[in-house]
C-alpha cells in the first residue's frame, strides 16, 4: 500500500473529493467517519474505518492499523443555524472531537495535519477581499468552534512543533466532473442544490434572502470555490508540511465575488429550466460580501483555483441529476 493519509469525515462532501485527489496524487486515503452525515457510496478510493472522532479508542485503533503519515480533518457539524440552536453539540463535535483527533495524531507521530476551517471564523468583513490577517471574530458557535481549533493548532505548532495547516474555505460548490461524488447533505441548505431542486420541480419556488444590500444588484456576494480546487489545495498543504514546513492558515477562494442573482442566472442557463424567484427579507447574520484574497495560498502553496463558476454549476448539475435519479 502507498503512504496512507487518514481522512476524518472522508465520507462527506468535501472529504470524499479529498480522498479522490489523494488517490490521484499516489497516496492511500483511509476514510474515518461515523456516517452521521456521510455516505458509504462515497468511499471509493481506499479503506474505511467506521468510528467517531470523539472516541480515542476508535482513533487509536485506526492509527495503529494504518499508520498514516498525515491527517486531513473534515469531520464535524456544519450548519450555522443548527449551531445557534444547539451550541453544545457543535463544541462537542467540532472542538472536543477535533482535540481528540489532534492528540491521537500527535501521539501516533503524524507529520502533517490539515484542518478544514472556514471564512466564518472572520465574522463581519472589514475589507473585501479578506486576507488571512483579517480580524477573526466569528458571529456564531460554528465559526467559534473552528477558530478555537485553529488556535489549538497554532499553540501546538509554535510550542510543540506539531506541523499543521488550517484551510479557510469560502463557499464550497461543484462536484467531481465525472459525477461519482458530489454535494449530498440532508437536510440540504446550500444554495446551488436548493436551486437545482427548484428547477427539477422538487421545491415550490426559490426565495432570495435580502435584495437590498449595498452590492451591484442588491443581493449578497459570495466566493464560490470548486470542491476539486479545495481538494487539490489539501494535497498541496499536505506535501508542504511533509516537506518540512511548520504550516499556517490559508484562504481557499477564487477572489471573485458572485451575487446571488448572477449565480441564479448561471443556474438557469445550465439547467435550461428557469424557475420563479421571489425576494424575501434579509437573514440575520448574513454579510453583504465574503470574498477571499487567495494570494498567500498561491505564493506559499503554489495553489491556484482552476475551475470557473460555469464549471462549478455544470459539474454540480451533472451530479445533482445523478443523485436525484438514484434516490
Ligand atoms: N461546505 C462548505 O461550504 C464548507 C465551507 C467551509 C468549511 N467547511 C468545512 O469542511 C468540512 C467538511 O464539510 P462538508 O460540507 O463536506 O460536510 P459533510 O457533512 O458532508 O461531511 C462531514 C463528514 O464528517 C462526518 N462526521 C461528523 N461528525 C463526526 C464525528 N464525530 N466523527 C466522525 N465523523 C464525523 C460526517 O458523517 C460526514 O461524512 C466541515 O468541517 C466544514 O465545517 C465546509
Amino acid at each position: 500500500m502507498s503512504q496512507t493519509v487518514l481522512v476524518a469525515g472522508g465520507a462527506g462532501y468535501i472529504g470524499s473529493h479529498a480522498c479522490l485527489a489523494l488517490k490521484q496524487a499516489g497516496y492511500t486515503p483511509v476514510v474515518f467517519d461515523n456516517f452521521s452525515n456521510g455516505h458509504k457510496a462515497f468511499v471509493q478510493w481506499g479503506p474505511c474505518v467506521e468510528g467517531d472522532i470523539r472516541s480515542r479508542v476508535d482513533l487509536d485503533a485506526a492509527f495503529d492499523t494504518y499508520n498514516p503519515i498525515g491527517v486531513m480533518h473534515f469531520a464535524g457539524l456544519i450548519e450555522v443555524g443548527e449551531s445557534m440552536k444547539d451550541p453544545l453539540s457543535f463544541h462537542e463535535n467540532n472542538v472536543s472531537g477535533a482535540i481528540n483527533l489532534i492528540a491521537a495524531a500527535k501521539d501516533a507521530g503524524v507529520q502533517a495535519f490539515v484542518f478544514s476551517s472556514t471564512c466564518a471564523t472572520y465574522g463581519e468583513p472589514h475589507d473585501v477581499p479578506m486576507d488571512e490577517t483579517h480580524v477573526q471574530k466569528p458571529l456564531n458557535p460554528y465559526g467559534r468552534s473552528k477558530l478555537i481549533i485553529e488556535q489549538v493548532l497554532n499553540d501546538l505548532r509554535e510550542l510543540s512543533g506539531f506541523p499543521s495547516v488550517a484551510l479557510r474555505f469560502f463557499n464550497a460548490a461543484g462536484a467531481d466532473p465525472e459525477a461519482r461524488i458530489g454535494e449530498w447533505h440532508e437536510p440540504e441548505t446550500h444554495i446551488i442544490p436548493l436551486a437545482f431542486d427548484t428547477a427539477l420541480g422538487l421545491r415550490n419556488g426559490f426565495q432570495i434572502n435580502g435584495a437590498d444590500y449595498e452590492t451591484r444588484d442588491g443581493t449578497c456576494v459570495r466566493d464560490y470555490i470548486h470542491v476539486c480546487d479545495i481538494a487539490a489545495a489539501h494535497v498541496k498543504a499536505l506535501n508542504y508540511l511533509l516537506g518540512g514546513a511548520k504550516g499556517g492558515a490559508f484562504n481557499l477562494g477564487t477572489g471573485d465575488g458572485t451575487t446571488i442573482k448572477e449565480l441564479l442566472d448561471g443556474i438557469h442557463k445550465v439547467t435550461g429550466r428557469p424557475f420563479p424567484v421571489t425576494e424575501g427579507p434579509r437573514r440575520s447574520g448574513d454579510s453583504a460580501m465574503l470574498v477571499a484574497d487567495n494570494t498567500k495560498a498561491f505564493e506559499v502553496l503554489g495553489w491556484r483555483p482552476e475551475y470557473s463558476l460555469e464549471n462549478i454549476v455544470a459539474d454540480a448539475w451533472r451530479w445533482h441529476k445523478t443523485l436525484r435519479q438514484s434516490n
